[in-house]
């Protein structure tokens, strides 16, 4: 008698890698990470985590927001949140280069840091950077008791669980529900937002689990595009606005583990230099889900397919007008477009899976990368 059995793979519960389990499990990371967060009877946020007085949220004439790789990515999304919902002015940086361009840190700084591990050694050194200064800073981590989330004033732990493989999906997906929350925390704080839209945002908020439960059960649209994709060795990734950065995004899980090469561009600056590798078959993948930039983005899809591109393009359920200038369309449920990314990233994330699988690459461990650098 011989069961096949290894820690690893019970582990992996039943899939075939731990991206695609961690993937499956963002429905409970968004879940649990709001949890406790909302309060569903006057639909506001609560952040008891938070200790800042309501003096301190007032004092605070520039964020910060600070990270790498996915994380920072995340900060990109963070950025628009925080800007529309309050209205004081946020920077998003990359830790390697934060400390080395001399910011302006003052204790009316807030500075965000984000870190799946609480360990990058360079988000780390821009947090004590930040604290030296005066700053008051707030920790968006993964893993409590981590470095990070030692040193900061204030942490907003992400519940995402464990994450294993290097190319992270539920951190990042948990990561922006954190700057929702934290957003509406301050807007709330402020007074910069009518309560009610801040209830319908909190509503769409908690509809979130389903809609990726949703996208997950089409996952095989996904698979599809990212069989084809998956014989090019170039490709681009556009969009407008939080689309753009939802690209970015795309645009590195699928350079992480398919090693398939691509960029992601705003879609208004193709023509400004990048629209000369634009050749016949080129796949371009086209996000499309912001309402108000929907037609300037339809042009810029149009400038591609006239040079033979072939565009797979994005868009929200209700949306009908796409479907006429691209190739392929990718639909996902609709929601409200600050909300977007936390579902527009799930179909990018499974291309980038389906597509690195297609290329018989090691999906969890991709070459070169390690889960969590402490060097700087
Ligand atoms: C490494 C990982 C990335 C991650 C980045 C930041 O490069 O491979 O997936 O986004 O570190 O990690 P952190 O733990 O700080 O979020």
């Amino acid at each position: 008698f011989h069961v096949d059995w290894d820690i690893i793979t019970a582990e992996k519960a039943g899939f075939d890698h731990f991206m695609l389990k961690e993937i499956y499990e963002q429905p409970k990371a968004y879940r649990d990470t709001m949890g406790a967060r909302i309060d569903a009877a006057s639909n506001k946020v609560v952040m008891n985590e938070i200790g800042m007085t309501p003096e301190h949220i007032r004092s605070i004439r520039h964020v910060h927001i600070v990270a790498c790789g996915t994380a920072y990515h995340a900060g990109l999304v963070g950025k628009t949140v925080i800007e529309k919902l309050t209205r004081i002015p946020v920077e998003t940086d990359v830790a390697s280069e934060y400390r080395y361009r001399a910011p302006i840190i003052t204790p009316e700084t807030l500075v965000i840091v984000v870190s799946q591990s609480g360990e990058t050694a360079d988000t780390l050194a821009a947090l004590r950077e930040a604290k030296r200064n005066g700053a008051r800073v707030v920790a968006i981590t993964n893993v409590v008791g981590s470095s990070v989330a030692r040193e900061a004033d204030d942490v907003i732990v992400t519940w995402a669980g464990p994450e294993i493989a290097v190319a992270s999906t539920k951190a990042y997906t948990s990561q922006l529900i954190a700057f929702y929350l934290f957003g509406l925390y301050l807007a709330q704080s402020l007074g910069t937002q009518d309560a009610s839209y801040i209830a319908d945002v909190v509503a769409a908020m908690q509809e979130m689990p389903n809609k990726v439960e949703a996208i997950l059960a089409q996952a095989d649209t996904f698979k599809n595009a990212a069989e084809q994709i998956s014989t090019h060795d170039n490709l681009f990734f556009i969009g407008r606005g939080l689309d753009y950065a939802v690209a970015l995004e795309g645009s590195l899980k699928l350079k992480e583990i398919s090693y398939i090469h691509s960029e992601a561009y705003a879609a208004g600056e193709l023509k400004h230099g990048t629209l000369a590798l634009i050749e016949e078959g080129i796949p371009v993948i086209a996000l499309a889900t912001q309402e108000e930039l929907f037609e300037k983005t339809v042009s810029n899809i149009k400038e591609v397919k006239a040079r033979g591109a072939h565009v797979f393009g994005l868009n929200a359920e209700g949306e009908t007008e796409l479907a006429k200038v691209v190739d392929e369309v990718l639909t996902i449920p609709a929601t409200l477009p600050l909300l977007m990314p936390a579902l527009s990233v799930v179909p990018l994330q499974l291309l980038s899976y389906y597509a690195s699988l297609a290329r018989g690459n090691d999906v969890d461990k991709p070459r070169n990368l390690a889960k969590s650098v402490t060097v700087e």
